[in-house]
């Protein structure tokens, strides 16, 4: 569909959303999805169709089962609710009725349809609001729910989006996992009964899971085929999804933050707006549910979502904490050698009473070690801007060492219970950010560092541990407060820090695995999907990110991990993301070095094409020995293909990889680039139609063991 017939079609759907098919239903549309509610004739809201968008208006009337859109404790329903209070009066039921809804256009193809449901026997108002991407295909759901209670009405339950559906099978894929091993893909057929997916570790919230899943219906869905539909809340806390099949076979899927101690209790006046559940359907596959996240972060979420992504030499695995000024400084001589554009300073630069020689003291006094730095930041500010790199520097400031001034000086700012042994968790504490003295205290974390250092031009925001001895010395007798007054406390210092450096570059990690959801990312331009670079397991990783995130928010370095694989399949494996490199040069020999300089050279070429371009996962890890993933260029001129053969057994049969996401009607050049001195290739600049490599494909894998190929293709006009 051309841009132009696409707006027609939204501009259609608008008018008919007020008029055509009557005032009792509401459509809630895309491009390719509806999800639609009616007013049932007790006035209470039901939602009757999800699926593939429906072509004739007309038809709507005939939509007229359905279920609850929302679904209340304490009325006739058995199975879970959306939401659940406690009135003043103690009685816990809520039966929401229709009273409006309305449509606003926020921007070109983003809509808002918000939709008011009272009750008619307490002063409780709820109100769901859809805002619909319509070119990408994203729903965003979330609800504000307000009273006129006299004393706070208590919050049991609150979800921020009910979905139903009524199909043959339903089958669940999670990404499950635990620090280095993160997002394991495996997929289970539901059946009666809940399934839970969700955490209970308040700040390293996704370490054993992310708060993504994919729903395939009827059929296990494939990268090209079948219904899918992918959900993924923007909340960096406790998350909850609950799938649960009920006795008549229908789904009910409920998204949110995990209610477990989070009883919240809200004085009247005040709104309480739940995260964004975001949700895509694809009727063609994974693939395409993929790609429509990518698009729609890209344009709309991510920070800095079109913008470049800087490759780096990071210091981490190259030093630890062992390092001094001159090394730092020959490390960004060896950053200038390779060829990135960054050096970035990790854990170890900071505090004096108690240095930072290891994870177990100094954390959250954040100024120069004088031993270690005796010209402070300024000195490496200034080496790097003589070099001409960009200096970048490592930050985890919501934590605490016991060991450290901060922890000394201020207790009452450590969540920590008062009358227990405190338990560590890389022997550190997390800082209360439910407060707001220690808010300003994080804000000033960055805040202070710009103030001194305005040549600092990117963070890495690190986040080890999760929530221990919960207990707020602030929230006092709202203890239950605690998990989400802490997720909005963080998003007050990530707000101001927006507001005050729009254009800073940051990098969310979380020892890996700890922290990646689209509202984070609509602060920070990156995030580290694991401790793991293991070229092998990254290959696993990077492919379970890359259903929800694009390739510019994954970063990827190459380090000495897993040293059989040599540096050209580290590095390949780390450019279908954002490159970053954590070695030291003297352990690479000067073919070594020389090959790296050819293939960042050949990254920055190929960036607008991986980061900006469409994704498509050709071959998985999990099939077999063998995994392929090629980007296209928006108007198809450019392509770059990955191939990799991880452990082939002997004599295997191999098949040749279909490309995909080409034009069919023209020439392109295949080449393979990223060659070892002295390498030779059977792909040197051939030229085949698009429809010959969609159809037949490239013969690109191989029998060698950790054996990898990049291949460019460019379209011949
Ligand atoms: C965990 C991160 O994932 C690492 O990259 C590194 O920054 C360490 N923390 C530093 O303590």
């Amino acid at each position: 569909m051309s841009m132009l017939v696409r707006k027609l079609v939204a501009l259609l759907c608008i008018l008919c959303s007020v008029s055509a098919w009557g005032a009792d239903v509401i459509r809630v549309g895309t491009q390719n999805v509806d999800l639609i509610f009616r007013v049932g004739e007790n006035k209470r809201l039901k939602q009757v169709y999800l699926g593939r968008k429906l072509l004739n208006d007309q038809d709507l009337q005939y939509l007229t089962e359905g279920q609850e859109a929302y679904l209340t404790h304490g009325m006739e329903d058995y199975f879970e609710p959306a939401i659940q209070v406690e009135h003043n009066d103690h009685n816990s039921s809520l039966e929401l009725k229709y009273i409006s809804h309305e449509k606003k256009a926020l921007q070109n193809g983003v809509d808002e349809i918000i939709v008011t449901l009272q009750d008619d026997k307490y002063p409780v108002t709820v109100k769901l609001h859809y805002v619909t991407y319509f070119d990408t295909d994203i729903i965003k759901a979330y609800t504000e729910i307000s009273h006129k209670e006299k004393k706070p009405l208590l919050l049991h339950r609150y979800a921020s989006s009910m979905l139903h559906l009524d199909k043959k099978k339903y089958f669940l894929t999670e990404f499950s996992g635990d620090w280095a091993t993160e997002v394991h893909e495996s997929t289970q057929e539901l059946q009666f009964g809940k399934k839970v997916l969700d955490t209970k570790l308040g700040t390293r919230s996704n370490m054993f899971t992310p708060p993504f899943f994919q729903l395939s219906l009827n059929n296990v869905a494939e990268e090209n085929a079948g219904e899918v539909l992918m959900g993924t809340l923007g909340w960096t806390g406790n998350f909850r999804f609950t799938f649960e099949v009920d006795n008549l076979k229908k789904l009910r899927v409920i998204s949110g933050i995990n209610p477990y101690f989070s009883t919240y209790s809200l004085p009247a006046k005040e709104v309480f707006r739940t995260p964004d559940f975001f949700f895509t359907y694809s009727f063609s596959g994974k693939g395409q549910a993929s790609r429509n996240f990518h698009d729609w972060a890209r344009q709309y979420q991510l920070k800095d979502g079109m913008g470049n992504r800087m490759t780096l030499l990071n210091n981490w695995e190259a030093t630890y904490f062992d390092f001094d000024e001159e090394m730092l400084v020959s490390l960004m001589g060896d950053a200038v050698k390779l060829g990135v554009d960054m050096f970035l300073l990790d854990d170890g630069w900071f505090a004096n009473k108690y240095p930072r020689h290891s994870d177990t003291q100094g954390l959250g006094d954040w100024t120069e070690t004088r031993d270690k730095l005796p010209n402070g930041i300024t000195r490496l500010v200034d080496e790097a801007a003589k070099k001409n790199i960009i200096f970048g520097i490592w930050i985890e400031p919501e934590m605490v060492n016991p060991k450290s001034e901060l922890y000394e000086k201020h207790k009452d700012w450590v969540i920590h219970l008062p009358n227990r042994d405190e338990y560590y968790f890389r022997n550190q504490l997390v800082l209360d950010l439910s407060n707001p003295e220690v808010q300003d205290f994080v804000f000033g974390v960055v805040d202070g560092l710009m103030t001194k250092y305005p040549g600092i031009a990117y963070f890495k925001w690190d986040c080890n541990s999760p929530i221990t001895n919960i207990y707020s010395p602030y929230l006092k007798e709202n203890q239950t407060h605690l998990y989400v007054d802490y997720v909005r406390g963080l998003y007050n210092v990530l707000d101001r820090i927006k507001a005050k450096y729009p254009n800073l570059p940051m990098m969310l990690c979380s020892g890996g695995s700890g922290r990646a959801d689209y509202k984070a990312l609509s602060y920070f331009t990156e995030f580290w999907p694991s401790d793991n670079t293991d070229p092998i397991e990254r290959l696993f990783i990077q492919w379970g990110y890359s259903q929800f995130f694009p390739a510019k928010t994954l970063c990827a370095h190459v380090t000495t991990w897993n040293k059989k694989a040599s540096i050209k399949f580290r590095t390949e494996v780390a450019m279908m993301g954002k490159l970053g490199f954590d070695i030291k040069l003297s352990d690479l020999t000067l073919d070594e070095l020389t090959y790296c300089n050819a293939a960042i050279k050949n990254y920055n070429r190929l960036k607008p094409t991986v980061l900006d371009g469409n994704m498509y996962r050709l071959v998985s890890p999990y099939e077999g020995n063998h995994t392929s993933t090629m980007f296209v260029s928006k108007d198809k001129s450019n392509a770059v293909l990955f191939a990799f053969d991880i452990y082939p057994r002997y004599a295997e049969k191999l098949h040749n990889v279909l490309l995909e996401g080409l034009d069919s009607e023209k020439l392109y050049m295949v080449n393979e680039i990223n060659l070892v001195p002295g390498q030779n290739s059977p792909f040197k600049s051939q030229v085949y139609s698009g429809d010959y490599l969609m159809k037949v494909g490239l013969n690109v894998f191989t029998g060698k063991h950790l054996n990898s190929r990049v291949i460019e293709i460019i379209r011949k006009d």
